[in-house]
């Protein structure tokens, strides 16, 4: 029997200023778009910011429904309508953040587990990583590529 381990590198910042300008931006505007979440049965609102690699910047939020499956998560939102609209245009990132009762969460928001295998077809549809930037009040998460998130991973090359 062997052991197999992985690791994933998160860089932890404390504030969104220490962000580069494009990053900053985005995690600016997934703030935002959670203002326009409908999120009445859980009054959880969140808000997601996809950056293109022409510079475009695509924002969503998450959608609830009086039947809870049919809702969908700010992340799909955003990054269906991106890839929807834009489907020459790779993404390159994604910021997320999320209010609880209206306040930002202290600590980063982390993806559910459906919106990481749809942010990792993304990399494996465009071949290229995407960052995924995690904003909270207190500190805010970044990881190199939407792979990270997601070990032992399903993709396309399986099948
Ligand atoms: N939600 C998101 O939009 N993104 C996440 O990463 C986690 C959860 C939404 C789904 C639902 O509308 C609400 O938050 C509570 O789960």
């Amino acid at each position: 029997m062997n052991n197999l381990t992985s690791s994933i590198n998160v860089k932890q910042f404390n504030s969104i200023a220490e962000l580069e300008q494009s990053r900053q931006e985005i995690a600016k505007r997934a703030q935002s778009a959670a203002k326009r979440a409908y999120a009445p049965y859980s009054k959880f609102n969140v808000g997601a910011c996809v950056l293109l690699n022409n510079g475009q910047m695509i924002e969503g939020s998450n959608q609830e429904n009086a039947s809870y499956p049919c809702g969908i998560c700010a992340e799909r939102t955003a990054m269906f309508y991106a890839n929807s609209t834009y489907p020459e245009a790779v993404p390159v990132a994604i910021a997320i953040a999320a209010f609880n009762n209206g306040k930002l969460l202290d600590e980063p928001i982390t993806p559910c587990g459906m919106c990481r295998q749809v942010l990792l077809e993304t990399e494996t549809r465009y071949n290229s990583k995407l960052e995924v930037i995690m904003v909270g009040a207190n500190h805010t998460y970044s990881v190199n590529s939407a792979s990270d998130l997601l070990s032992l991973s399903f993709t396309k090359d399986v099948l």
